[in-house]
This record gives C-alpha cells, structure tokens and sequence, in this order.
C-alpha cells in the first residue's frame, strides 16, 4: 500500500531499525515485546527491512530493552496519574499505545518535524498524545512542556546520536525544566560505542554515532546533583532470557555471571530526579 513519505535525512532514517527490530519480533513465534503497530508501519510502507540485515540478537535486544523502558515509565504513570510523559527521538515507535497509560497523563512525542509529519500518517492519534516536531538539542522546545507536574523522560535509540556535551545540556535542561520525575534510556558503554560502529547489524547508523559512551552508571549523576541512579538493567540478567533461542541464551546466561562482561551488551539507566 502506497504512504509518500516525507525525505528523512540519513539521521532521522536511523529510525527503520529499532521499528524493523520490533517488527520482525513481532512476526517470530515467541515475541518479545509483540508490537503489532511496529509491524504494520512496516508492512504498510513496505518497507525493505531485509537491507537492513537485522540478525536475530540485534533483533531481541531491540524488543527487549524497548520493554523494559516502557516497564519503568509505565509504572511511573500507574503512581502518578497526573503526570506528562516524554518520549524524545520517538521515531515511528508508538510506545504509548503499548503501556497504556492512563488517560490523564499528557504524553509528547518529539522528534525532527519531518518525523512527527511521517508519524502523523502512520501512526492512529490518540486523545492524549501531542507531537513536538524539533531538534532535541535546541533550547526552546521544552516551553511546550507544562511544568509543575511528575514528568517521566524516556529515550529509546537518541543517546547514541548525541555528543557528550549535548547529551548532557539535554539531560540538565529537562531536570532543569521538570520539577520531579524519572528518567529512562538505553546507553553505551565505550565499548558498546565501538561495537555498534564495527557491527554488521548497525551499520546503517555506524557514521551517525557521535556518543562516546561511558562506563559507570552513575556518571550521569556527576552532570547534575538532582540525577540519582534508581537501576542499571542489564539485559542479561532479565528474566525473559529464557525465551531467547538455544544458543543466545546459553551465552546470555554465561554474560550474567559478569557485570562487566554484560556492560558489554545493551544497558538500560534508569534515574529520578
Ligand atoms: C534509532 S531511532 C529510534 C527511534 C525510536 N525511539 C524507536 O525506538 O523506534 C533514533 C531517532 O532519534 C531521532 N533523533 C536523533 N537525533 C535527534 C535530535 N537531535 N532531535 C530529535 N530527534 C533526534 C531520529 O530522528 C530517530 O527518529
């Protein structure tokens, strides 16, 4: 079926791989994450995902760390009804439809405007749910954020295409700006950093990485005093492990044993502030 998508630059396509990588879960015999409106964007689009050589373990890591984001920011909203949630770099992801969130919570998508127009097409409106189509890193995006209430800040695949520097304004500009929430993103270590740039599955975005990643979880809380490190996830030490095939699970399982080898793999931080 035909959508005309707007041209999204090299950037802004980085976001047909976490959408194939749910896709594709949802279309294997034991889902992770089972997200069906990833799926249908991409059958809609037709969308030649088989580019993209997503291997099995991209694949599940993709599912998975997407699950625990919305674990955390859907228990969030459970405690706090009247809160506004922020998915930033939301791509073509519809996280809000897979947390149920209720229906006085305030949810903003952000991404470039190019995005939030393809979104706009793709993706069924919900009551709730306003778009912000801008550059995370400017300044001026925030005002359209109401102030005074919880807010939970979730960050599925950005980080990676932020600096150092920019990673940190952002973070100390939403703490700034937010009175009192959480904050949940999947993050790098330096060498997960040089992984994803040498990876055969990520090649797509392997010139786009400008994170240089960092190694102690708690290094963001020497950014701003008010970020307080609530969980490190590891991946491999989650419980869903167990549906992984023979042989993922086999290494996984070994993974756990070390904290620093599973540092290696795809990490999840979670903060309150
Ligand atoms: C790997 S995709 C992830 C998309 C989505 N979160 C998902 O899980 O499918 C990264 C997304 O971040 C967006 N992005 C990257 N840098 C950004 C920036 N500075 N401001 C706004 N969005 C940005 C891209 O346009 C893209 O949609």
């Amino acid at each position: 079926m035909g959508v005309t998508l707007p041209a999204l630059t090299p950037l802004e396509d980085s976001l047909w791989l976490t959408l194939c990588g749910r896709a594709l879960d949802n279309r294997a015999p034991h889902p992770i994450l089972a997200d069906a409106t990833a799926d249908e964007v991409v059958r809609t689009v037709d969308y030649d995902y088989e580019r993209l050589r997503i291997g099995t373990n991209l694949m599940i890591n993709i599912s998975l760390r997407a699950k625990k984001l919305d674990e955390v920011t859907s228990r969030f909203l459970a405690r706090h009804p009247d809160a506004v949630g922020l998915d930033l770099g939301v791509g073509l992801d519809a996280r809000l439809r897979r947390i149920a969130a209720p229906p006085t919570v305030d949810w903003y998508d952000i991404d470039f405007p190019a995005v939030i127009a393809a979104r706009h097409d793709l993706i069924p409106s919900q009551p709730n749910a306003h778009a912000i189509g801008a550059d995370v890193t400017d300044a001026d995006w925030l005002d359209a954020i109401p102030t005074g209430r919880p807010a939970v800040v979730v960050a599925d695949g950005l980080m990676g295409f932020l600096s150092h520097d920019e990673m940190v304004s952002l973070l100390n500009r939403l703490v700034s700006h937010l009175p009192r929430g959480e904050m949940v993103f999947n993050s790098y270590t330096r060498f997960a950093i040089w992984a994803a740039k040498h990876s055969r599955g990520t090649k797509s975005v392997a010139d786009l990485i400008k994170f240089p990643g960092f190694d102690n979880p708690r290094e963001p809380e020497s950014w701003n005093p008010k970020l307080q490190l609530v969980k490190e996830i590891l991946l491999s030490r989650e419980p869903e492990v167990a549906q992984f095939p023979t042989a993922l699970r086999t290494y996984y399982r070994l993974q756990a044993h070390s904290t620093a080898w599973s540092r290696k793999g795809t990490i999840v931080l979670h903060y309150r502030f």
